[in-house]
C-alpha cells in the first residue's frame, strides 16, 4: 500500500510529505496506523480528543488543551491516560519533526481494545494517537465573506464539556445546514442559542460581549476562553449567560469561533442578512488574537510547554 501523503501549498508551490501519527510511543506513517476492530473507540466512541493549532511551527494554548483533555478523560472515567508534561513534550517533538509550520493536532485517546461489553474492561491500555495537518491561512480580522448560520434542534447529550468523539448529533447538524447552503450550524436548545456544532457562539448586545456559559451544553472552547481573557484585558463588558436566539438575531453583531477558523463574522442566519460587514468589536478582538498568537509563538521557547 502506498504512503498516504500529506499536500499543502508553501510559498506557491505545492509540497507533498509523507503523513506520520505518533501512536502509543511510536511515530509512524498514517498508512501503518492500525487500530483494532474492538478498538472501544471505533465500537462505543469510547473516547475524547483535542484539536490544536499550529503557529509558526509552535502549538498554540498546549497546556490550556491539556488541562480540558484531562477533564474529558476524568468525565469519561478514563482516569489519568496520561501524564501532561510527558505528552506536551511529545506533541511538541512531533510537530517539529513533522508538523507543518500552519496547521493542527488532532490528538485522541480511546479506552483501547477489550471484547465487546458495554461494562469498562478491568484491564485496559489507551490507544493514544496524535498527527498534525496543515491549514490554509485565516483571512485577516475584518476581511472575508462572512459565514452563514443555519438553525438546528439541539438534540446533544448534556456533558458537552466532555469534547468526546461521539459526534454523531453534530456531524447531522453540520450537514443539515451545509444542504441547506449555509456554513455552520448553531444549535437551539428550548429557544435559546447555546453554541455551534463545531465553534462557540458570541453576540454583541448593548456593547456587552454574550456567550452561553459553558457547562452541559457548551464545550469549553479555548478561543471561547482567550477572547474573553482579551475582552476583559480591553475593557470590554462580558456576559456569560442563555441568549434567547430573538436577541441573538436583532445583535448589533454576531461571531463564531474556534482553534482552526479563529474568529468567523456571520452574514446571514436561516437565509436572513444579518450584516454586510464584520463588526468593530468583533475585529477589535480578532486583532488582539492574533496579536495574543503572534506573542506566544513567535517566542523562543513555547509558552505552553513552560507552562504544560
Ligand atoms: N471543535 N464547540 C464545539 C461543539 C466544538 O466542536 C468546538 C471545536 C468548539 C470550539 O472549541 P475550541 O476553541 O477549543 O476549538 C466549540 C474542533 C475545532 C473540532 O471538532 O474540529
Amino acid at each position: 500500500m502506498g504512503r498516504r501523503l500529506s499536500v499543502f501549498k508553501s510559498g506557491g508551490i505545492l509540497i507533498a510529505m509523507t503523513q506520520y501519527v505518533w501512536m502509543n510511543g511510536k511515530t509512524m506513517p498514517m498508512t501503518d496506523a492500525k487500530v483494532g476492530a474492538e478498538d472501544r473507540g471505533y465500537q462505543f466512541a469510547d473516547g475524547v480528543y483535542e484539536v490544536i493549532r499550529i503557529y509558526n511551527g509552535r502549538p498554540f494554548t498546549l497546556s490550556e488543551h491539556l488541562q480540558r483533555l484531562e477533564r474529558s478523560c476524568e468525565g469519561v472515567r478514563l482516569g489519568k491516560a496520561f501524564d501532561r508534561q510527558t505528552l506536551a513534550r511529545q506533541i511538541t517533538q512531533f510537530i517539529e519533526e513533522h508538523g507543518p509550520s500552519e496547521g493542527m493536532v488532532y490528538l485522541q485517546i480511546t479506552r483501547g481494545e477489550a471484547p465487546r461489553n458495554h461494562v469498562f474492561p478491568k484491564h485496559w491500555e489507551p490507544t493514544i494517537l496524535f498527527y498534525c495537518r496543515p491549514l490554509p491561512a485565516v483571512a485577516p480580522p475584518g476581511t472575508g465573506q462572512g459565514i452563514s448560520l443555519h438553525t438546528v434542534a439541539d438534540e446533544r447529550w448534556h456533558k458537552c464539556w466532555i469534547k468526546s468523539i461521539a459526534l454523531l448529533a453534530n456531524i447531522l447538524a453540520k450537514n443539515e445546514a451545509v444542504d441547506a447552503g449555509a456554513d455552520e450550524a448553531v444549535f437551539v436548545d428550548n429557544g435559546l442559542i447555546t453554541e455551534c456544532s463545531t465553534s462557540n457562539f458570541f453576540a454583541i448586545i448593548n456593547h456587552q460581549l454574550v456567550t452561553h456559559r459553558v457547562g452541559p451544553k457548551v464545550l469549553p472552547g479555548i478561543t471561547r476562553l482567550v477572547l474573553l481573557q482579551i475582552a476583559r484585558e480591553i475593557g470590554l463588558s462580558v456576559a456569560e449567560r442563555p441568549l434567547t436566539e430573538s436577541e441573538a438575531r436583532s445583535a448589533s453583531e454576531v461571531f463564531i469561533c474556534n482553534t482552526t477558523h479563529e474568529l468567523e463574522w456571520v452574514a446571514t442566519w436561516d437565509g436572513k442578512a444579518l450584516s454586510k460587514q464584520c463588526g468593530p468589536i468583533t475585529r477589535q478582538l480578532h486583532e488582539a488574537y492574533v496579536r495574543r498568537v503572534q506573542r506566544e509563538t513567535a517566542q523562543a521557547a513555547p509558552l505552553s510547554l513552560a507552562n504544560a
